[in-house]
């Protein structure tokens, strides 16, 4: 089965995401082909992994544990204290489910899009950058800096986004997943 086509995949997700997330799910879209046509990576993948990167948020945070269990998805502790994680499994597991996309690529790019790992590929980079930059984004600090870097130089983008993050969950107290660390010192310079 082929994957569905950006236009029913856009007509799926605004039935079940909320108005705020769909907008979202867009702009990720967009932000992230535009990075794809900057880089040489290809457009049409970072255009439907963008769109589709949340896809599970139109499930109630509060079943995503018994759901990933009930779909034979392993869970990390982490994960289990803050379902809100699982969102990111959960998308890649109803990408192919819903959407029918088999792309090893993209459906790691919607697994990690929230942590990040050690050595990303490409896309996967892109759409975690532009889930962090795309317009309706507003709370995070520098961030015109950070926009601007993203077409510059991914890699130092990336570095700029974890070490503001892991300073934010530190400020914040929150608990910050052992993935997310070990990006942070992957792509940190210091
Ligand atoms: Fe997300
Ligand atoms: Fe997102």
């Amino acid at each position: 089965m082929n994957a569905l086509s950006i236009t029913e995949i856009k007509s799926f997700l605004s039935k079940g995401l909320k108005e705020e997330r769909f907008y979202h799910s867009l702009s990720v879209s967009a932000v992230a082909a535009s990075l794809a046509m900057r880089y040489g990576a290809d457009i049409q993948k970072a255009e439907l992994a963008g769109l589709i990167h949340d896809c599970a948020k139109a499930y109630p945070v509060d079943q995503y544990v018994k759901m990933a269990q009930d779909f034979g998805i392993s869970l990390e502790q982490v994960e289990i204290d803050n379902p809100q994680l699982i969102h990111a499994k959960l998308g890649a597991y109803y990408a192919k489910k819903d959407f029918f996309v088999e792309d090893a690529e993209i459906l790691n790019s919607i697994i990690y899009h929230t942590t990040g790992r050690p050595g990303m590929t490409l896309l996967e980079k892109i759409i975690y950058i532009a889930d962090y930059i795309e317009p309706a984004r507003y709370k995070a600090k520098r961030l015109d800096d950070v926009r601007r870097m993203a077409f510059k130089d991914l890699d130092e983008c990336l570095n700029m986004i974890l070490s503001d993050t892991v300073e934010h969950l530190y400020e914040k107290k929150y608990v910050i997943n052992p993935l997310t660390l070990e990006t942070f010192k992957y792509y940190s310079k210091a």
